[in-house]
C-alpha cells in the first residue's frame, strides 16, 4: 500500500469499520486509510486488529483499534458516540459479519439461527442506530453495509445467512429513503465468493476443500473467486463523494455470478 495524495478519496474524513481485523474489513480499512481518512479499526479479535492498525501504521496511515462487538448494543453506542463527538463520524462501514455450515433449514438449530441474525442483523442495526442521530445532526455522512450474493439470491442450505443478508440490504434501502433529506447516504456491497478466512472455514468442512473450490470458481464466468481487494474497492467508491448521488443502492460484486 502506497498513499497516493493526488487522488485521496477519503481526505480528513474519519471512518469507523467493524470486522476490520481480517478479510474484506481489513483491505478495507487500509484501503480507506490510503484514501486519507483517519480509520477506526474495530473488532472483536484485538490482535487481528492491532495488526491492521500497524500495517496502516507501517504505510504512512492514520488509524487506531478500539474492541467492539457489534451485537453489543450498550458498547456499539459508546464507541460510536465517542467518535462522533471526537472527530465527527463521515463513513461508518458495517463489515462485521459471520456464517454458518451448510444445513438445510430444517437441520438449523435455533442457537445458530440466533447467534447468525445476532451478529449479521443486530449488528449493522445497531451500528446505523448510534450513527445516524450524529449523522444527521452534522448534514452529511455515509453508511455503507455488507451484505453478500446472498443478500440478491437464495442460496441452498444457507437459509440463515440468506436471510440475514436479505436484511442487511433492505435496511439499507430504508435508511436511504429515511435519511437522504438529512444528506446521509446509505448502500449495500454484495460480494460473491471472496478468498478470506470466512471461505477458509466454509471450505475446510467441505469433503474435498480444494475440489470444492475449484467448483465453486468454475461457476464464476470470471472463472475465479473475487479477492478481498476487489470487494474493497467497491466499498471506498460507495463511501466515498464518487458516489455523492447514489444511496440505497446494493452494489454486487461478484464476477458476473448473479447474472447466470
Ligand atoms: P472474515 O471472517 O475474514 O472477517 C469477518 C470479521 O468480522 C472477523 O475479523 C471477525 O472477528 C469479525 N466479527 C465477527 N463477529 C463479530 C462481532 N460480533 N463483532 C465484531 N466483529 C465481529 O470474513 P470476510 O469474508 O472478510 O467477511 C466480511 C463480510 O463480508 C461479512 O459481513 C461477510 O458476511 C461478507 N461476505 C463475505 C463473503 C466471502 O465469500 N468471504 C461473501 C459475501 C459476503
Amino acid at each position: 500500500m502506497s498513499r497516493d495524495d493526488e487522488h485521496m478519496r477519503l481526505e480528513d474524513e474519519t471512518v469507523l469499520i467493524t470486522g476490520a481485523a481480517s478479510g474484506i474489513g481489513r483491505e478495507t480499512a487500509e484501503r480507506c486509510a490510503n484514501e486519507g481518512a483517519h480509520v477506526v479499526v474495530t473488532d472483536v479479535d484485538d490482535d487481528g486488529g492491532e495488526t491492521t492498525v500497524d500495517a496502516i501504521d507501517a504505510a504512512g496511515g492514520d488509524a487506531e483499534y478500539r474492541r467492539l462487538d457489534v451485537t453489543d448494543s450498550d458498547r456499539v453506542h459508546e464507541v460510536i458516540d465517542d467518535v462522533a463527538t471526537t472527530h465527527g463520524l463521515d463513513v461508518l462501514i458495517n463489515n462485521a459479519g459471520t456464517g454458518h455450515p451448510s444445513s438445510s433449514l430444517e437441520e438449523i438449530d435455533d442457537g445458530i439461527r440466533d447467534f447468525v441474525v445476532d451478529v449479521n442483523i443486530n449488528g449493522v442495526w445497531n451500528g446505523c442506530h448510534a450513527a445516524l442521530p450524529h449523522m444527521k445532526d452534522q448534514g452529511h455522512g455515509s453508511i455503507v453495509n455488507v451484505g453478500s450474493l446472498a443478500s440478491i439470491l437464495g442460496l441452498p442450505k444457507q437459509a440463515v445467512y440468506s436471510t440475514t443478508k436479505a436484511a442487511v440490504l433492505n435496511l439499507t434501502r430504508t435508511i436511504a429513503a429515511e435519511a437522504g433529506p438529512y444528506g446521509v447516504r446509505a448502500n449495500a456491497v454484495c460480494p460473491g465468493f471472496t478468498e478470506t478466512q470466512m471461505l477458509e472455514q466454509y471450505l475446510a468442512i467441505q469433503e474435498d476443500p480444494e475440489a470444492a473450490r475449484e467448483a465453486m470458481a468454475e461457476q464464476y464466468p470470471l472463472k475465479r473467486l473475487g479477492k478481498p481487494e476487489e470487494i474493497a474497492s467497491a466499498i471506498v467508491f460507495l463511501s466515498s463523494e464518487e458516489a455523492s448521488f447514489v444511496s440505497g443502492h446494493g452494489l454486487v460484486v461478484d464476477g458476473g455470478f448473479s447474472t447466470c
